[in-house]
């Protein structure tokens, strides 16, 4: 059979990893395939990169349009990173008959609904395994594996940026901005870690995996974002005494009064398999009616892993090209005319369990007033322990509750916030208990 040609935009840690995944693994892709995977062109600004790492045939031009626009190519691969030019490549692609592989999660979690409606329009595929963690298959895991189940939630560990900070947090007690520094130095964590530390990456990540659980359009705007920059690592400390880990989750849950999707910092029980996932690796947890509990752990970035997702959905594209399309795994999962809008909650009205950290007076009376105030917003406590004197009048209290909705949680730390007795805000962490 002829080769598939590709063309790849974009030569960087994922683009130049994919050609060598291509180039390393030739012969058992083939054996897989039936096929070679010919790497037809690329576009970089680098064609010095470009002649060090591609076959000699492969054309070189710094023009990506080259590539999306070439009559020769049957699958682009956008590892081109943003969300401007990629958005218009991408398009392009899709209008000249161009099967997609994609690596973008911005991408996708903003402007995939316009993305796939083409793609279904043109009949053609667009496939983005490694927007999500990384290596870890679980789009395919969702789309494919589970498609016999009703998904319940998903939990996943899906920065590893955030991962390496909590971790070394936890591990050294160090502070916050400390572990960032390292983290940069060790080339984790970018020069602006803003995207990955304040949760949008993980946003756009569960956003991906949201909508093919629950057949509804991709929703980032609807995604509540609280990262990792303005956790104590006293607060870790606590937890861990507690029995618990903090971990930056992306969540994503369906119930009766709608869809939740969220990222923030989580305590989950330290027996939780989620619990041990260390460093910069990735993991996610999927709930399902049928299954029960699945996880997917791995490398969640890297230039070999991510590659190994590209190179995966080349391979299954090239297996689909004569298919009907009517007969292709949908981009989201369900029948694209299956896939509706859903109520998603705000975060008033998703219901959890709290970690709560109050510094109060020492004196007598407080904890009871405390415990009213709880008591009168019907939040119900598992533990509440006196963490120690911090000076000669001060003490900290931890609370956790357990599970109500979040709006009853809020007004109850305004109550205390106004209390004479209370001394400065109130540290609220989110705890999951991921039972089945
Ligand atoms: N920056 C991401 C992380 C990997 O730290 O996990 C790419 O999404």
């Amino acid at each position: 059979m002829k080769p598939i040609n590709i063309g790849i935009l974009g030569l960087g840690t994922v683009g130049s990893g994919t050609v060598g995944v291509l180039r390393s693994n030739a012969a058992e892709i083939s054996r897989r395939l039936g096929r070679d995977v010919n790497v037809f062109m690329v576009s970089t600004r680098n064609a010095e990169k470009a002649r060090e790492v591609c076959p000699e045939s492969t054309l070189v031009t710094a023009d990506p349009f080259e590539v999306v626009r070439h009559p020769d190519i049957d699958i682009v691969v956008e590892v081109f990173g943003g969300t401007e030019i990629a958005k218009d490549l991408v398009l392009e692609a899709i209008q000249n008959g161009k099967h997609v592989v994609t690596a973008n999660k911005k991408l996708l979690a903003e402007y995939g609904n316009e993305i796939f409606a083409l793609a279904e329009q043109k009949n053609v595929m667009v496939q983005f395994e490694a927007a999500v963690a990384g290596g870890i298959p679980i789009i395919k895991a969702l789309r494919e594996g589970l498609a016999a189940n009703n998904i319940r939630s998903i939990a996943g560990i899906i920065n590893g940026t955030s991962n390496f900070i909590l971790t070394e947090m936890r591990e050294k007690g160090s502070a916050f901005a400390d572990v960032l520094k390292k983290a940069q130095e060790l080339g984790y964590a970018e020069a602006d870690p803003t995207f990955d530390i304040e949760g949008h990456d993980a946003g756009h990540k569960i956003t991906i995996m949201s909508a093919l659980a629950f057949g509804t359009p991709v929703n980032f705007n609807a995604c509540y974002l609280e990262g990792i920059s303005k956790l104590d690592s006293r607060d870790i400390k606590y937890a861990e005494e507690l029995g618990y880990r903090v971990k930056l989750l992306g969540i994503t849950r369906k119930t009766e009064k709608g869809i939740e999707l969220r990222v923030h910092p989580t305590l989950i029980p330290e027996s939780r398999l989620l619990a041990s996932v260390n460093g910069v690796m990735n993991a996610v947890r999927v709930d399902a009616d049928m299954i029960g509990e699945t996880l997917y752990y791995g490398a969640g970035a890297g230039s070999k892993p991510t590659a190994s997702a590209v190179v995966a959905d080349i391979i299954d594209i090239s297996r689909l090209l004569t298919a009907d399309p009517g007969n292709r795994v949908p981009h989201l999962a369900f029948q694209p005319s299956q896939v509706k809008p859903q109520n998603m909650l705000g975060m008033d009205d998703i219901t959890s369990s709290y970690y709560l950290r109050v510094q109060v007076k020492d004196e007598p009376g407080v904890l009871g007033q405390i415990a009213n105030i709880l008591a009168k917003e019907g939040v119900s406590i598992e533990a509440l322990i006196q963490k120690g004197v911090l000076d000669q009048t001060d003490a900290e209290i931890v609370i956790l509750t357990h599970s109500t909705v979040e709006k009853n949680i809020n007004t109850a730390i305004a109550a205390m916030e106004a209390l004479e007795c209370v001394h400065g805000p109130v540290v609220m962490i989110r705890m999951e208990s991921l039972h089945g």
